[in-house]
This record gives structure tokens, C-alpha cells and sequence, in this order.
């Protein structure tokens, strides 16, 4: 599990030194990779119009770097405005695999936190089935939300 409050901790400091959003972003993808067997790729899409846009990950390379809004589970988690936990990749219809080791994924909005407003997302995919649980949403869900708050 990461740990979400040494994460926030440590960009807090960051951002006292007074490190821009992109870098934020980029430490953040490489602490919650860090440490979790179960976590094998974890990036951050920021949205642009009707568009994800990977920013940041750590993990394969992929040729999902674009993702229109409905599509896969990163566009449908926009589309629907909700976090996705997918136990089993295989299951799901407009999955698109960025890595055919992947067997189940999880994404966690990232909201601006006084309009509400969907901004990205935490993408993390797993090379285990059913990897997720309830606890790692919340823990991400704490990261997320101070990202959110730097838009
Ligand atoms: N599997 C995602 C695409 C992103 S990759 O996992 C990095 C999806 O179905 O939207």
C-alpha cells in the first residue's frame, strides 16, 4: 500500500523549494510506483479538452499516450466521473492494453477541489488479477485530491 501521507509530506516539502506542478507530478508517479510489488505502471493523464494526455509514468513505454474521454477505462472513468477499480482486464470491452501482462487496473480522478472539476487522473496497472482494493483507492484518493489542488 503506498503510503499516502509521507507522499503528500514529501511534495509539500518539494513545493516549499519551490518545485513547478510538472515536477510534482513526476515525483509523485515515481513514489507511489515505488515499493508496491503490486503496482507495475503508474502514470498520471492530465485532461485537455476532450482528451487525456499522459504526463508522467513510471512503468513500459505506451502507445496510449492520448486517450479521448469514453474511451478504454481511463476515458470512461472521465466520461462516467468516477474512480475504477477493474479486477480483470479481460473483461472489459474497450480495455485498451497497453501491456499484455496487465490483468487489472485501477484509476482515481484528480479533481480540482473547488470547482470539482475532473483535471486527470491516476492510472495504475498490474501485472496480478484483482490487485485493487477498496484501501488503495482511498490511500491514492489522498494523493490525488493535493494534486488536485495545484491547478
Ligand atoms: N488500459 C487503459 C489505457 C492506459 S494504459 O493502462 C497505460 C485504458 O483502458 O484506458
Amino acid at each position: 500500500m503506498v503510503d499516502a501521507e509521507r507522499i503528500v509530506e514529501k511534495l509539500k516539502d518539494l513545493r516549499r523549494q519551490g518545485a513547478d506542478r510538472d515536477e510534482l507530478l513526476r515525483v509523485a508517479v515515481e513514489e507511489m510506483e515505488d515499493g508496491v510489488d503490486r503496482y507495475d505502471w503508474v502514470g498520471v493523464y492530465l485532461l485537455d479538452g476532450d482528451e487525456l494526455v499522459l504526463h508522467s509514468y513510471v512503468g513500459a513505454p505506451t502507445e496510449h499516450d492520448r486517450i479521448e474521454v469514453g474511451v478504454g477505462v481511463c476515458g470512461t472513468a472521465v466520461a462516467e466521473e468516477r474512480d475504477i477499480n477493474v479486477p480483470d482486464v479481460t473483461a472489459v470491452d474497450n480495455y485498451l492494453a497497453c501491456s499484455t501482462e496487465t490483468k487489472s487496473e485501477l484509476v482515481v480522478l484528480i479533481r480540482h477541489p473547488a470547482s470539482g472539476r475532473i483535471v486527470g487522473q491516476i492510472d495504475i496497472d498490474s501485472h496480478r488479477e484483482d490487485a485493487f482494493e477498496e484501501a488503495d483507492r482511498k490511500e491514492l484518493r489522498v494523493i490525488a485530491d493535493w494534486l488536485g489542488g495545484h491547478f
